[in-house]
């Protein structure tokens, strides 16, 4: 019985020697705590020599148990103290490293979209010609024959109207409802100078319907029209006010020329030429130019002076009054604009292509 007392006695003085060199030398908490269960555990050292208490005689085993109980208190107090002496020491170790950088690189924002290079140019053209004065109308895109060819003097059956192969919309029944879809933006001049008396200067944009097909003609493409009537309207206005135009959307320095052409509802009829921007013959590069076909002239609208019929048809007394009309594609424009060799590539909308302008 007393080998009990002095048993207990000497494990728990090597153990109290043990854990505290053990304790100090932990690592981290993880050690920490395996070490702490080899002494408090179930299997541990204080367990085991706790089961020695049974031994001890009853006088004294009150005060082996305190002296059990202090130890452990003990053991716990350092415990403790070393995990937060080890906590301490990793936070101050994590404080004075590096600094993490815990952004991740920021979602890019959606590409920005912007208008179609054919509203660009339509909206440019549109602008130069309200800088001169025109003001804007609007005509509708299913037309009557009447307002597409009949008041602009197409007679009928005429070769004309091959020109500008039509999709026929109605033809059956009365022939005044026979409807198409329009063939250029002159039915706005049939309308507005029908419905209007001089003076009027009068600028129109959109959409056009013919049946042809290739890399340069669309079925479906985009016109700006513009017409001028007054008393004492002349080729000359016609000349300053085009000149003026082309300079406008080309350069100060562009060439223009006037070519005599023919289109029914103008008398006399021409094309505006501008000078190829893309070759010049200084640097050679004419000859080969694809453009302008070595030409150094790029076909940029038709015009004329308002056929006296067709203001007669319209009701306007053409003695009194005479007036020009003009009329051009904007898909060419922003073709000879950009360089771009397929008109299709305007309308089939791949962002890569249309990024780029
Ligand atoms: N309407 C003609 C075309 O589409 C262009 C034009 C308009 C010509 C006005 C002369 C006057 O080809």
């Amino acid at each position: 019985m007393a080998d009990a007392v002095e048993a207990l006695s000497a494990g728990l003085a090597a153990l109290g020697r043990q854990f505290h060199e053990q304790f100090e030398a932990a690592p981290d908490e993880a050690a920490l705590r395996a070490l702490r269960a080899s002494v408090l555990g179930k299997k541990g050292e204080l367990t085991s020599l706790l089961k020695l208490l049974a031994q001890v005689p009853p006088e004294r085993r009150k005060e082996m148990g305190e002296l059990v109980n202090g130890v452990k208190q003990e053991v716990e107090a350092r415990f403790e103290a070393r995990r937060e002496a080890l906590a301490r020491a990793a936070r101050a170790a994590e404080l004075a490293a590096p600094p993490l950088d815990l952004t991740l690189p920021g979602r890019a924002p959606a590409p920005r979209g912007h208008l179609h290079p054919i509203t660009q140019v339509r909206w440019e053209v549109l602008d130069i010609f309200a800088q001169l004065g025109f003001e804007q109308a609007w005509g509708p895109e299913v037309e009557l024959e009447l307002n597409n060819f009949e008041k602009l003097a197409f007679p009928a059956e005429h070769p004309a109207m091959d020109m500008q192969d039509t999709f026929w919309v109605r033809v059956g029944g009365d022939d005044q409802l026979r409807t198409l879809l329009r063939t250029h933006t002159s039915n706005v001049q049939s309308r507005e100078l029908s419905a209007r008396r001089p003076p009027m200067a009068i600028v129109s944009g959109g959409a056009v319907y013919r049946r042809d097909d290739d890399v340069t003609h669309s079925p479906m493409f985009h016109q700006v029209e513009g017409f001028l009537v007054d008393e004492g309207v002349s080729f000359a206005h016609l000349k300053g006010v085009l000149t003026t135009f082309a300079r406008r959307l080309y350069g100060e320095a562009a060439p223009v020329r006037f070519r005599p052409s023919y289109f029914p509802f103008v008398e006399p009829g021409a094309e505006v030429d501008v000078g190829c921007v893309f070759c010049d013959v200084a640097a050679g590069t004419r000859a080969g130019c694809r453009v302008c076909k070595g030409t150094g002239w790029l076909e940029v609208l038709g015009c004329g002076m308002v056929h006296p019929e067709v203001l007669e048809r319209c009701g306007i007394d053409s003695e009194r009054f005479t007036g020009f009309a003009f009329g051009m594609g904007i898909e060419r424009l922003a073709m000879l604009r950009y360089g771009i060799p397929d008109i299709r590539l305007l309308f089939e909308n791949h962002p890569r292509f249309l990024a780029q302008f």
